[in-house]
């Protein structure tokens, strides 16, 4: 990693100046995730966002995050790298076209459960918001005579189902990452290092969650990875996790899962974000996360109802 340490020390000047907080997402960039105050999942940088006692947030993930800190903490500056780092699956669900399907179908009386890679407006639809963290805990205490419509992620949704047993329906969204990774580059990777224990996310298809040796979080997988015997795992998800990994558990081998065409999958979005596009937010406090009241308001409630749930 070369990496200018005038660029790091400007960083840490202002964010000093600023009285900032830096949070990053498992999937950043190394040095992204070097400069950061806490590196984590979507669940525990929610928390980190909901507690942090800074003037100002810098989130170094995509969109949807820098919103859900915005709704946690409305009276901080949440800013973050690049407006531009969007989600594939937060896209696959507008907030109209949700509010449309759950006119057409009153008669359902659906329970909305949200999960947390969605815009505000979606989370403001929501009855409950869900991480991949959380996801099975809190379906299970999802009222059990009401309908539940899962949005937007469809192989999370089924994964959930696999582990609860509870009927939901299902919006048809997807990673455009996680999908990347197929049966037969799995199957390819495994047969080339059958010594290795696979884990992947639950954004992947059924047809990988059937090869791993464990699903869960992004989170999770450092814990399951530290206290796994095995010394080799192969890593079914973003490459930026292989970072996370190799510096908290040292002692162990990881190797990227590949997809058809590549030796590891990369979110475009996630990506975007630079040490230099970070300083730049830091010195402008721009671009900054702005959501209407009457919006971050209601999607307040579906978030902090997921932090109850999940305590
Ligand atoms: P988690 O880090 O919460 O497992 O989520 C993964 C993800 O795809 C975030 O965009
Ligand atoms: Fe969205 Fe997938 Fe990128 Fe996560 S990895 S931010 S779900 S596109």
């Amino acid at each position: 990693m070369t990496v200018s340490h005038d660029l790091i020390s400007e960083i840490k000047e202002l964010k000093r100046a600023r009285n900032a907080v830096i949070l990053a997402h498992n999937y950043q960039i190394a040095e992204i995730q070097e400069v950061a105050d806490f590196v984590g999942d979507s669940l525990g940088l929610s928390f980190k966002a909901s507690e942090t006692s800074a003037d100002v947030i810098a989130f170094c993930g995509v969109h949807f995050m820098g919103e859900t800190a915005k709704i946690l903490s409305p009276s901080k500056i949440v800013v973050i790298p690049d407006i531009n780092a969007g989600c594939s699956l937060s896209d696959s669900c507008p907030a109209e076209k949700l509010a449309d399907y759950l006119a057409e179908h009153r008669e359902k009386n659906y329970y909305v459960i949200a999960y947390i890679n969605c815009s505000a407006g979606v989370k403001a639809i929501a009855d409950v918001i869900v991480t991949s963290g959380n996801a099975v805990k809190i379906v299970e205490s999802a009222p059990p005579d009401r309908n539940i419509l899962f949005v937007p992620d469809q192989n999370l949704g089924a994964w959930v189902m696999e582990q609860t047993g509870r009927k939901m329906d299902l919006w048809r969204g997807n990673c455009y990452v996680h999908v990347e990774f197929t049966r037969d580059s799995i199957k390819r990777i495994k047969s080339e290092r059958p010594d290795a224990v696979v884990v992947a996310h639950p954004e992947c298809t059924h047809a990988v969650r059937m090869l791993a040796d464990e699903v869960c979080s992004t989170e999770k997988m450092v814990t399951f990875c530290r206290d796994n015997s095995a010394k080799n795992f192969i890593i079914v998800t973003e490459s930026g996790m292989l970072h996370r990994l190799r510096r908290e558990v040292p002692q162990k081998n990881f190797i990227a899962g590949p997809t058809d065409h590549c030796a590891c999958a990369d979110c475009r979005y996630m990506k975007m974000n630079t040490l230099e596009k970070l300083r730049d937010c830091l010195a402008t406090l721009e671009p900054q996360i702005h959501i209407p009241e009457d919006v971050r308001s209601k999607a307040e409630r579906s978030v902090r109802r997921m932090l109850e749930l999940s305590k």
